[in-house]
């Protein structure tokens, strides 16, 4: 049994807080009668209509998205940019699964699966994720070897699953380094290397857990096979 304002929401038809007000306007039935409170529990044979509809369950999508620089990673912005989800070709309400900077590229998965996204999300879901980080100077082998023990950050250790300098440009005087992370703190990346004093020029997430870009292009996706969404709830 689930509460009706949630399953109305993960129904697609409207957000949570949208249900609650249909409900408490008299706009809601369940198996044919009036439900004005929010207490109201449901189970999944109930017959639910929303403002004369009749509600069927989403059909649950995922999608792998390589994000360009200069989108947004939520489903709606306050000020009006574009965001991942403008760039796939849907109806239904799905939304990113965690956050990419606004000016990092790379992969990020989006969906209506709302039970998925919140597993993944969850600290204790170790998700690997493999960034490539250009550098704004020579990254040193003293750093590197710190790095790879583990530093500070705000006060919490991290340690990174892979390490590895990919390049080193010396007439530019910059870096490329590939990083593996499992935990998922905001600008995690851009911090970690500040912390040991470098600026982060760009910003590439390559993979998430198994999946990688392959070969899509900025700004492409694809659908997730059935086999890969039931592997990232194994
Ligand atoms: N770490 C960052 O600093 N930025 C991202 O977008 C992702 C991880």
């Amino acid at each position: 049994m689930e509460r009706l304002q949630k399953v109305i929401a993960s129904s697609g038809y409207t957000s949570r807080r949208k249900a609650e007000e249909l409900i408490k306007a008299g706009k809601v039935y369940v198996n044919n009668q009036q439900v004005t409170s929010l207490g109201t529990k449901v189970s999944s044979t109930d017959d639910i209509m929303v403002e004369n509809v009749h509600l069927t369950k989403a059909k649950k999508e995922y999608y792998l998205l390589n994000k360009p620089r200069g989108v947004i990673s939520s489903a709606k912005d306050e000020k009006g940019r574009k965001t991942v989800v403008d760039l796939i070709e849907t109806s239904s309400r799905i939304y990113p699964i965690g956050r990419l900077d606004y000016d990092t590229t790379g992969l990020i998965l989006l969906t209506n699966d709302g039970a998925l996204a919140q597993r993944l999300a969850h600290p204790s879901y170790k998700i690997a994720k493999t960034y490539i980080a250009k550098l704004n100077k020579i990254f040193s082998l003293d750093d590197f070897y710190k790095l790879k023990k583990g530093i500070i950050v705000e006060g919490r250790k991290v340690i990174p699953t892979k390490l590895k300098i990919k390049s080193k440009d010396n007439q530019k005087g910059t870096s490329i380094v590939s990083i593996t992370i499992v935990e998922g703190r905001n600008h995690i990346i851009k911090k970690i290397f500040q912390t040991l004093g470098y600026d982060v020029q760009k910003l590439k997430r390559e993979s998430y857990d198994f999946l990688t870009l392959g070969n899509l292009k900025s700004g492409e996706y694809r659908s997730l096979s059935l086999k890969e969404v039931k592997k990232l709830y194994r």
